[in-house]
């Protein structure tokens, strides 16, 4: 079998992925339609990587900046319940396709004026992961509800208090929270985020997107269940060695998304990608595809980018994704019942 068809075929286990930066093209034109049902003229929402954007000023706009700017549109065609709903279903249905057995999205509860709460935000996304249960019987589905440090402490707040409310009516849905946002901005509200892990939620949180020796030891003596990307850490990628030993010393595993970094330009290629450091260290990773929409990939693709570029072999997949299980916000009946459908693939 080629690498290509081996890694759709191997069950999959995904653990980083931003609800609206993981909407297809196919998907995002379903919404604009479902807004606009007379206008044919889809507006254009590129991939990352297509084309060059100039700003005001006619420079280019780099690539990590963009991707923010990306979201921002995306986002102004998921605004109504309707719209959250259908778009959460074409998400787990296009992972489904994909061999993925289990995923946790994640998503910033968003208020839209006149339209839709923040309640009704997570409500929406809630029945689209209850009712495609149903309809995608080989995929289990968690939410995380995001923070976004660049919204400022009120909003951390305020979706910090929704995730309690929400994991204590819906315990089999709502997992955790992630800290993301535009790196460069806001903060890591980690005083808050100890709120949420008091009150039994998991914490998943970016961590070192772009250089910050001071914020990245304190979100690691901080300890969250999991961290995503840590790219500015090794002392090749703009970090250093006692922010690699550190990170080696906590065991925290890492969600790497190759695809994601290479666009955004935070590492160089992807052969000089974070995984190699973390791979070979023997330290606790998973791989994810981030924003599959917005970096146009999907989880078999990643899983051929480290064949293709590490040498990753079909056991190594294998051990990769069971290893995955085990870093999940899954219960611990749900990780044995995992285990078991990728140990038939072996
Ligand atoms: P949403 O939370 O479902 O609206 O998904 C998009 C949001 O996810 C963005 O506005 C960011 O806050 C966050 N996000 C997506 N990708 C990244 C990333 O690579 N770094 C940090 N935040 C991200
Ligand atoms: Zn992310």
């Amino acid at each position: 079998m080629d690498i290509q068809k081996m890694c759709k075929s191997l069950p999959k286990i995904e653990l980083h992925a931003h609800l609206n930066g993981s909407l297809s093209t196919e998907t995002l034109k379903k919404l604009h339609r479902l807004h606009n049902p007379n206008d044919n003229n889809y507006p254009e929402i590129f991939s990352l990587g297509e084309k060059e954007f100039l700003d005001e000023n006619g420079k280019p706009v780099p690539p990590l900046r963009l991707c923010f700017q990306t979201f921002a549109a995306i986002q102004k065609l998921t605004i109504t319940s309707e719209s959250l709903y259908l778009a959460t279903c074409e998400v787990i249905r296009e992972f489904s396709e994909d061999n993925v057995i289990y995923l946790e999205l994640r998503s910033t509860p968003r208020k839209v004026e006149g339209l839709l709460t923040k309640v009704e935000y997570i409500e929406a996304i809630i029945l689209a992961i209850k009712e495609c249960a149903k309809k995608y019987p080989t995929i289990l589905v968690k939410l995380l509800i995001s923070v976004d440090r660049k919204q400022g402490c009120q909003n951390a707040e305020e979706n910090i208090d929704l995730a309690i409310k929400f994991m204590k009516k819906y315990p089999s849905y709502i997992v955790g929270i992630d800290l993301s946002g535009e790196p460069t901005m806001g903060d890591a509200f980690l005083h808050l985020l100890e709120t949420s892990r008091e009150a039994g939620l998991k914490i998943a949180a970016h961590c070192a997107e772009v250089p910050n020796e001071e914020e990245i030891m304190r979100i690691l003596n901080f300890k969250p269940d999991r961290l995503g990307h840590c790219t500015c850490v090794h002392p090749n990628l703009k970090g250093s060695e006692k922010l690699f030993n550190e990170l080696l010393k906590s065991k925290i595993p890492v969600e790497l998304c190759l695809t994601s970094n290479v666009k955004c330009e935070t590492v160089p290629s992807y052969a000089l990608h974070q995984f190699k450091y973390y791979y070979e260290a023997g330290h606790p990773i998973c791989i994810a595809t981030d924003d599959k929409g917005v970096f146009d990939t999907t989880l078999s693709a990643e899983f051929e980018i480290i064949c293709n570029q590490f040498g990753c072999e079909k056991h190594d997949l294998i051990k990769l994704s069971k290893s995955a299980v085990s870093y999940s916000f899954a219960s611990e009946e749900e990780k044995v019942k995992l285990l078991s459908i990728i140990e038939q693939h072996q």
